[in-house]
């Protein structure tokens, strides 16, 4: 795929639904009673992973013209698989899958792709063995494959090392079927999209700061979920608007939970020009339209209880900080190092051959922003959120960029390319 300098990015866009929760309503729709009703579900490849792995347990998932019905089977209700789970590329499938399965009655093996076969695994395997599960790394690595075999849970205590959505929703969603009430504390607060879900399907769970505690055995009950737009979609939208001259684009129905909007504040301190208009509750969840301008962007420092808050978006945001005057600082941000890619290695990378000046450090870089960029010929890895962000750098950079291997898009937005070609 290739991109040259974009003219102005004009107009209105909806973004397709959010991945995080267009995956939690497929599990919880699954462990309710009655039917789920999903509108605005991300038919991406991931969150398709999840609507197979729990086809492959009984479930019955079917589609009107609107949405995805999910006819659920209570708590209790999934069966063995006949054959290895796959989730492919999804390291939200394996991680929450894995806390639900770690406290049925049968044994499961999970995989997925070379990717996820490389993606730390430890880090649920950890907590589950402390409840009192058995999952098993098949190759001792603490990577996928996994051998998950049901056992009795019990509730714990769990100071996760990292602040991280996966796991955090991998102990609480065991902790449905644990004796006794589960806890997690994580570092920072990191997206509390379970927590809402978990508690509008009936479930008596309780946050307070960092810590939220979850009680066994609750009755959840199908209901209506209307999926924001996904925040993580529209930051690329956000920055090609933000750096091509005369843009002014109108992003509709975009999810800004506060746990979620990092982007936003980022953006902010960088002297961005973004209107939230319309802000509303639906389903639980925050949501407004952003109406975005071209601006002269200044350099910032991205570290701290901000990194989880927009831990997707640091490709992009890396990319808006090698346009920008002036220094900007990422700290904290090892987490990169563990996603999809190496995503700290790639983005320095990428954009040093596009002639930027990036210092990477022990976990985060040093962008001095303001030089020229040039086009270049890169490899997405495989990695959907590099492939986008790189696709916004070739359009505000000179000459032409290619990304190669850019069809992993699919991975959270299919009609990414085409979306782009219609504003410009
Ligand atoms: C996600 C959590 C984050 C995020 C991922 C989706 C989720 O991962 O990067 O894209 O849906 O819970 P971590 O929990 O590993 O930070």
């Amino acid at each position: 795929m290739r991109f040259t300098k974009s003219a102005p990015l004009k107009g209105e866009i909806t973004v397709p639904g959010d991945k995080s929760i267009s995956h939690r309503a497929i599990m919880l729709g699954s462990l309710s009673e009655g039917t789920t009703a999903v509108t605005n579900f991300l038919e991406g490849a991931d969150c398709l992973s999840t609507i197979n792995c729990f086809c492959s347990m009984g479930i019955e998932i079917s589609r009107t013209e609107s949405e995805i019905l999910i006819h659920g089977r209570g708590l209790h209700g999934l069966l063995a698989p006949a054959s290895v789970l796959n989730v492919g590329n999804s390291g939200t499938t394996m991680r929450l899958l894995s806390g639900i399965l770690a406290g049925q009655n049968f044994t499961t093996e999970l995989t997925g792709d070379a990717s996820i076969q490389k993606r730390p695994m430890a880090r649920v395997i950890t907590p589950l063995t402390f409840m009192g599960g058995s999952v098993e790394s098949l190759r001792g690595n603490g990577c996928a494959p996994l051998c998950i075999t049901g056992k009795h849970l019990k509730g714990i205590h769990y100071q996760s090392p990292v602040s991280s959505a996966q796991v955090k929703s991998c102990v609480l969603l065991a902790g449905l079927y644990a004796e006794g009430e589960t806890t997690v504390t994580e570092p920072f607060l990191s997206r509390n999209h379970s927590e809402l879900m978990l508690r509008s399907f009936g479930a008596e769970i309780f946050s307070e700061g960092t810590t939220v505690s979850i009680q066994p055995e609750p009755k959840l009950t199908g209901q209506k979920v209307v999926v924001p737009g996904d925040i993580s979609s529209a930051a690329y939208f956000i920055a090609a608007a933000l750096l091509i001259p005369g843009s002014e684009l109108l992003i509709k129905n975009v999810g800004i939970n506060p746990t979620r909007d990092g982007i936003l504040k980022v953006c902010a301190q960088m002297n961005a020009d973004i209107q939230v208009l319309n802000p509303r509750v639906q389903c639980g969840e925050d949501v407004a339209d952003l109406l975005v301008k071209h601006s002269s962007l200044k350099g910032t420092v991205i570290e701290g209880a901000l990194i989880p808050t927009l831990i997707d978006e640091l490709p992009v945001l890396a990319v808006l900080a090698a346009f920008a005057e002036g220094t900007t600082m990422i700290r904290d941000a090892q987490e990169l190092k563990v996603k999809e890619s190496n995503r700290l290695d790639i983005m320095v990378h990428h954009l040093s051959a596009m002639g930027a000046d990036v210092v990477p450090t022990e976990d985060g870089m040093i962008i001095t922003g303001g030089k020229t960029l040039y086009g270049a010929v890169l490899d997405s890895h495989l990695d959907h959120r590099i492939a986008m962000a790189f696709a916004i750098a070739g359009m505000a950079a000179e000459g032409e960029t290619e990304i190669a291997r850019a069809d992993c898009v699919n991975i959270s937005y299919p009609g990414f390319y085409k979306d782009l070609e219609k504003l410009a």
